[in-house]
């Protein structure tokens, strides 16, 4: 035995942890799902989307009840989904309406269906079995309000555990480091990061104050020789919502509500994460600024960056999950800015082992 053993800490990597199924996830952005049926696998579920005949969004089961051919392969026709085997079709509730060749519907002749709800452009899917409580969609705050400009449409597959991906999301001290030349900032680099219950759930945060603004922040508001104070707060929301709130205000502005909204420049940095296996995440995300509205140059820079920025967490991510898998350890050691990144996912196990709890049953997938 290593003399040194006892000194190690580990944390295991526990990758047959459940996914909390009464939740919404987004499953699509509601342009990708056309006059083709579109395939994506959620929480470890083949799910086929696609559009009825009156423009709605259906989500089945991606497997036909017949021989289990994934229905996706099949097409939008004769008034639902029709297998591309043997031309069976379905119905937004996963009823079948047709059989060619008998009159016949036998009552197994169902395909699972999805409740789906459509809200700030993106398909929403409900795997649970749980009532489907359009109450509990997520709320993105500035979305279709005035003076707000929405950048959307963002999608990127992360080749890691959603777990992993939530602890860098809620991790604002990384930044600095993967992120040097994106979103990095060195004046941030030595400054402790708070954590604190929000109205959201969770939030890792600080303070950069008395700092010269970017040159981006100059260009996107005229600060004139005035110094700012920046605010960068990572939310996390169950089951796996992030948002980055970025604030940045004159240097000593005072900071309320009304400051924090009209006094600078505000951003908020939404993600959607929805688990696909257990060992991969789609990456939704949607970004809202108070500046720079009707810039469309700057926006191409801007979704440039993101993608750059969330594609650098990407590599991270999933270069840890192998060493996650290859060691079947998550941690060795532990320091100050792990909190609430254990803090978050000590709220998804509490979630998923109440979901267990009610079903009965250990919800793995
Ligand atoms: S497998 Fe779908 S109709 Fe036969
Ligand atoms: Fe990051």
């Amino acid at each position: 035995m290593d003399a040194r053993e006892g000194l190690w800490m580990s944390i295991k990597a526990d990758f047959t942890q459940g996914f909390a199924r009464n939740h919404w996830y987004a499953a699509a952005w509601a342009a990708e799902i056309g006059e083709h049926p579109f395939a994506r696998q959620i929480l470890g579920e083949p799910v086929v989307l696609f559009r009825l005949p009156g423009g709605g969004v259906a989500a089945l089961e991606d497997r036909c009840p017949h021989r289990l051919a994934p229905l996706s392969m099949g097409e939008c026709a004769d008034g639902g989904l029709r297998c591309g085997y043997h031309g069976m079709v379905f119905d937004g509730q996963g009823q079948c309406i047709g059989i060619p060749g008998q009159d016949v519907i036998p009552p197994t002749a169902r395909a699972r269906a999805f409740p789906v709800a459509e809200r700030y452009g993106l398909i929403w899917l409900w795997v649970g079995d749980g009532p489907a409580d359009e109450g509990r969609l997520p709320r993105i705050r500035g979305h279709g309000e005035q003076g707000w400009a929405v950048l959307d449409q963002g999608y990127q597959h992360h080749r890691a555990n959603y777990r992993i991906e939530i602890e860098n999301l809620m991790d604002p001290a990384h930044t600095t480091f993967l992120h040097k030349e994106t979103i990095g900032n060195q004046a941030a680099r030595n400054i402790p990061v708070q954590v604190a219950q929000s109205d959201y759930g969770l939030k890792a945060y600080r303070w950069i104050e008395n700092v010269p603004p970017t040159p981006l922040d100059q260009k996107s508001r005229d600060f004139g020789d005035s110094r700012v104070d920046r605010q960068v707060a990572f939310h996390f929301e169950l089951p796996a919502t992030s948002f980055v709130d970025i604030a940045v205000i004159p240097a000593g502005m005072e900071r309320t509500d009304e400051n924090l909204m009209n006094g600078g420049l505000r951003t908020f940095s939404y993600k959607f994460l929805t688990p696909e296996t257990h060992r991969s995440t789609h990456f939704f995300w949607l970004h809202l600024r108070n500046y720079r509205q009707a810039d469309t140059h700057f926006d191409a820079g801007l979704r440039a960056s993101l993608e750059k920025t969330f594609q650098e967490d990407n590599v991270m991510a999933s270069a840890i999950q192998i060493e996650q898998e290859r060691t079947g350890l998550r941690q060795r050691t532990g320091i100050a800015i792990d909190r609430a990144p254990v803090m978050a996912l000590r709220m998804i196990d509490r979630m998923i082992s109440q979901e267990a709890a009610v079903s009965g049953v250990r919800q793995d997938a």
